[in-house]
């Protein structure tokens, strides 16, 4: 079993992580890998509820999603059980993928750093898909939409704006609605 049967690449893979609190907690994440064709990565996590989590009980579920909802959700709260294909392992509904990984901090500075092992997965579905420059430019947005929410940076605010414009020329109804959320939040 090696990553990459998973779908990573080498780089930084960007998922929805799962962990578990006193409920379920889903949040987008990077997991940087290295080599693919292993089974060791890293996630630098900074201050939240999926940190809490991952220190408490040392695990965290990848999962490999292309939902733009479900990626526009997770960024600013965490997904209903009725999301759940099943809750063991934590599946989201549509999701190409899970693995589980055991995670052992190794630093603890802000972000902490986490080694991550791969430890047991599924692929559940595969597709041919083409990139969608609309679903890229939502990902960026919803990395400084959280950015600034966390910061209050003003300059994110032109950033998301610059995506927008993408987002509405590339996407699809359903990364537009995604975009609808961020706008929401950042309101
Ligand atoms: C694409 C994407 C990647 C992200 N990667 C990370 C990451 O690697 N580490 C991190 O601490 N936060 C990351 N974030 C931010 C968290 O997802 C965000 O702070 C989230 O609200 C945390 O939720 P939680 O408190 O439920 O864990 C990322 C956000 C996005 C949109």
């Amino acid at each position: 079993m090696k990553l990459s049967y998973f779908g990573f690449t080498d780089g930084i893979n960007e998922v929805i992580a799962v962990t578990f609190g006193e409920c379920v907690n889903t949040a987008p994440v990077g997991i940087i890998v290295e080599d693919a064709e292993s089974r060791e990565a890293v996630a630098r996590l900074y201050p939240s509820h999926t940190k809490r989590n991952v220190e408490r009980n040392g695990k965290l579920w990848a999962n490999v999603v292309y939902d733009p909802i479900v990626w526009a959700l997770s960024s600013f709260e965490d997904l209903d059980e009725s999301w759940f294909e099943t809750l063991d392992p934590p599946v989201i509904r549509n999701a190409l993928a899970w693995c589980e990984f055991e995670c052992a901090k190794i630093d603890e500075g802000n972000p902490a750093v986490f080694e991550l092992k791969l430890v047991k997965g599924e692929v559940l579905r595969s597709y041919p898909k083409t990139v969608n420059r609309g679903f890229n430019a939502l990902i960026e947005a919803l990395v400084h939409a959280t950015r600034y929410l966390a910061t209050g940076d003003q300059k994110l605010l032109e950033k998301i704006e610059e995506c927008g414009v993408l987002i509405r020329k590339c996407g699809g109804r359903m990364e537009r609605k995604a975009f609808e959320i961020v706008l929401r939040r950042i309101r």
